[in-house]
């Protein structure tokens, strides 16, 4: 890039200089989110640094990342072909793979049908509003007796463990049409991978970009190919038996209703076959992937914060308990009652901030940001944590304070504010389960708030310093909790 000609009227990428073969994974270090945040209050909203050979532009500050992902949303849509990512499903992921837009497109738009229509359907009983509100409250109230449990028998647990396998089968209800018990070791052992996972994935790990690392004998890429292998086992033994029980005028889940388009276009004459069965029925594989890590990433640091300040505990289960009273689970229609629950779900996001950057993304044409110009193929990170961090939206960023999403009275829920956090990321690739995350996350924590209290184990230390990945995770700890009693103690 150092010698490619620049377009007249246009600037060179200001960022630091990179040394030979290995260029600047010094400086990008360990955690990378911390690293080029600070490089983009030296360098600017829009710099370059160059991971190994490849040169990859960082974007910080909402304004600059909402012109690049929303106003140049074309442009800026691509992934790039990084090494991890052709283990990812296969090589054949929505979310990982760089199709070309055409494929990527209609697969992204079949996702987004399968969700919205599974989601909403009925429940089996008139008690809930819709399929998906069933089986989240079924799995949280199940999850309460598991922990509760687990109390009994040793005194605490890892809330991990738990969280990730009623999350998972929130998912494997929409997608198999099955759930799990909590010590299905199969379940276990595949959904306890996830950090391994995202530690590979993360933006920024030097194996993705200096082909030599690739060949040595560093066990972190061969245990990510050997996680990836088991999760598509896992995928395609499901799927298998799906496809020989299979029947047309029964519908029963996310997989079934993508074998379904599969057989409809056969009979099409006029259906366009450029993606492929596979591609389609390998949809749910990322629907699941992406379904529960997040999720279950997101509680399990929502009950870690709420160990970390117990006040803030205390005054969203009073919240609960005053606005929906101890004598039925919550609903998804509570949510406007419930507007410090809703502040303090966003100041998590904001402050843990445990997706740092978007899925890397990858210009499609020659393009220019800020009046810098930006080649076709260039690799693109957006630093979801700087945005989230940055003092110049932000009172004291690295206060935990869900107060800051109120209205001045104290109140009401303030939607302006809420607005300027980044998770999701934007435009075009924006994450296609928001609003399954938004809802999960919402009533699983308002079902443990209010039936439960979490407390630290005596002398344990809680660690909050993130462990850096695609989702930072905390690290793996013990709590404790005991049920909340029907009238105030
Ligand atoms: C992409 C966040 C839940 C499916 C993404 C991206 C982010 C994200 C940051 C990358 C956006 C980009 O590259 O610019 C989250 C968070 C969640 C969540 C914070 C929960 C709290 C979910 C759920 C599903 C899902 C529940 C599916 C059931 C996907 C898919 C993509 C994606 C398929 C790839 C989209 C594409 O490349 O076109 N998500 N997500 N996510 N998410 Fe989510």
């Amino acid at each position: 890039l150092m010698r490619t000609k620049i377009p007249e009227g246009l600037q060179r990428l200001p960022g630091p200089k990179p040394i030979p073969i290995i260029g600047n994974v010094l400086e990008v270090g360990r955690n990378p989110h911390l690293s080029l945040t600070a490089m983009s209050v030296r360098y600017g909203p829009v710099f370059q640094i160059q991971i190994g050979m490849r040169p990859v532009v960082v974007l910080s500050g909402s304004n600059t990342v909402r012109q690049a992902l929303i106003k140049q949303g074309e442009e800026f849509a691509g992934r790039p072909d990084l090494y991890s990512f052709h283990f990812i499903n296969d090589g054949k992921s929505l979310a990982f793979s760089s199709d070309q837009a055409g494929v990527w497109r209609a697969r992204r738009k079949l996702a987004l049908c399968a969700l919205r229509c599974f989601s909403t359907i009925e429940a089996s009983s008139s008690e809930y509003s819709c399929v998906l509100e069933e089986h989240i409250t079924k799995e949280a109230e199940y999850l309460v007796t598991q922990l509760s449990t687990a109390m009994e028998a040793s005194g605490s647990f890892d809330p991990f463990r738990h969280i990730v396998v009623s999350v998972a089968n929130v998912i494997c209800g929409m997608c198999f049409g099955r759930r799990y018990s909590h010590d299905d070791e199969e379940l276990l052992s595949l959904v306890n991978l996830s950090d391994e996972f995202g530690r590979v994935v993360g933006s920024g790990n030097p194996a993705d970009f200096i082909p030599f690392l690739r060949f040595l004998p560093s066990c972190t890429m061969k245990k990510f190919m050997a996680i990836n292998d088991r999760f598509n086992n896992f995928v395609q033994k499901i799927v298998t038996e799906h496809y020989s029980t299979y029947d047309k005028n029964n519908i029963r889940d996310i997989t079934d209703s993508l074998i379904d388009h599969c057989e409809d276009r056969k009979l099409d004459e006029n259906s366009n076959d450029q993606v492929s069965d596979e591609k389609i029925v390998g949809i749910v594989n990322d629907l699941f992937g992406a379904g529960f890590d997040t999720i279950s990433t997101a509680l399990s640091w929502s009950v870690v914060y709420l160990v970390a300040y117990p006040e803030v505990q205390e005054k969203l289960h009073q919240e609960l308990r005053k606005n929906v009273g101890m004598d039925r689970s919550p609903r998804i229609s509570d949510k406007p009652n419930l507007p410090f629950l809703e502040a303090f779900i966003m100041e998590i996001f904001r402050h843990s901030s445990f997706l740092p950057f978007t899925i890397p993304h990858c210009t499609t044409k020659d393009t220019s940001l800020n009046g810098f110009f930006i080649p076709k193929d260039t690799c693109v990170f957006v630093n979801q944590w700087q945005v989230n961090h940055d003092p110049t939206t932000w009172k004291e960023p690295s206060t935990f304070s869900p107060e800051r999403f109120l209205d001045a009275d104290g109140m009401g829920f303030n939607k302006l504010e809420a607005e300027k956090v980044l998770v999701f990321g934007l435009g075009k690739r924006r994450c296609i389960g928001e609003t399954i995350g938004r809802t999960e996350f919402f009533l699983f924590l308002a079902i443990l708030l209010q039936k439960m209290r979490f407390h630290k184990v005596p002398g344990h230390l809680l660690d909050m310093t993130p462990e850096y990945g695609l989702t930072m995770k905390h690290k793996r700890c013990q709590l404790r909790a005991s049920l909340r009693k029907r009238e105030q103690d």
